[in-house]
């Protein structure tokens, strides 16, 4: 997939959770698009100081910046770095969320408060920043017809109940009436909020579940694409959501699963 590299020129995004997987390929895209991108990472500042270098290499423009968006002060003082940098922000990705499985007796509170902090908290703060610096700039009608854009890393599990993962499903779930009530309460202000809810998309969040042939088989019966998906894939859907060609799109959820939410356990019928 080759992007346009006028389609997002002149903006500024902030991915967070992007050292690896899907926030690494959203970095990458954004950047081919044109826009100037800030890099989020946790622990792996090492691979995202290679995607800042890598996009740098394309003529690109990025920095790298360290937070662990559960933690307020981590989030204020990567929005101060942001805007040191680039001035302002037009695009978020609140992409940063992990797994801690277990069965549910034997999920430990910390496992609980973990997962809710990074995928749920962590959505919540960057948004809240983020929205402001919206509200206070407006729309720069050179720069997009939205006062800025967000989007939401949702989860086919945002409405697949989740053995297992009842701590990622609830913070999945919470994701998709956070987005809503944000877009409604922003969109008279030009801001758009959108979220994309990914099948299995081969990561390293979930790679036990397609990295042999065995478990790549039973993973390939919940995907009637039949194939487990790709981080391009998403990639090119926070694009397409972070551009002007979803200018009409607000407070969505764009599924990016294969078919994985058609239910394919009741194609034969039941
Ligand atoms: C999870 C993956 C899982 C996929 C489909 C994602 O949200 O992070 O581990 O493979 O949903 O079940």
């Amino acid at each position: 997939m080759s992007y346009s590299p006028n389609l997002l020129k002149g903006q500024k995004a902030l991915v967070t959770g992007a050292s690896s997987g899907i926030g690494e390929a959203i970095a990458r895209a954004l950047a081919a698009s044109g826009a100037s991108v800030a890099v989020n990472y946790h622990s792996e500042q090492e691979a995202a100081e290679k995607i800042v270098s890598d996009i740098k290499s394309l003529g690109g423009e990025a920095i790298a910046i360290g937070a662990n968006v559960a933690k307020e002060e981590e989030v204020l003082s990567m929005f101060d770095q942001m805007y040191q940098h680039f001035g302002t922000i037009d695009i978020l990705v609140n992409n940063a969320g992990l797994q801690k499985d277990s069965a549910f007796v034997d999920m430990t509170l910390d496992h609980w408060n973990l997962v809710i902090g990074v995928n749920l908290t962590g959505q919540f703060l960057c948004a809240r920043e983020a929205a402001k610096e919206f509200l206070k700039r407006g729309v720069k009608p050179d720069i997009s017809s939205a006062a800025g854009k967000i989007i939401c890393m949702s989860s086919v599990h945002e409405v697949i109940p989740w053995a297992g993962h009842v701590n990622y499903a609830t913070s999945k779930g919470g994701i998709h009436m956070m987005m809503e009530s944000i877009a409604q309460e922003l969109a008279p202000h030009r801001i758009r909020v959108n979220s994309i809810a990914p099948g299995a998309i081969k990561t390293p969040i979930n790679k036990a579940a397609w990295d042999t042939p065995e478990a790549e088989a039973k993973l390939l019966k919940l995907i009637p694409a039949k194939r487990v998906g790709d981080v391009t894939d998403i990639a090119k859907a926070a694009v397409w959501l972070a551009s002007d060609d979803s200018d009409y799109v607000n407070g969505e959820t764009l599924f990016v699963d294969g078919g994985m939410t058609l239910y394919p356990g009741f194609a034969t019928g039941g």
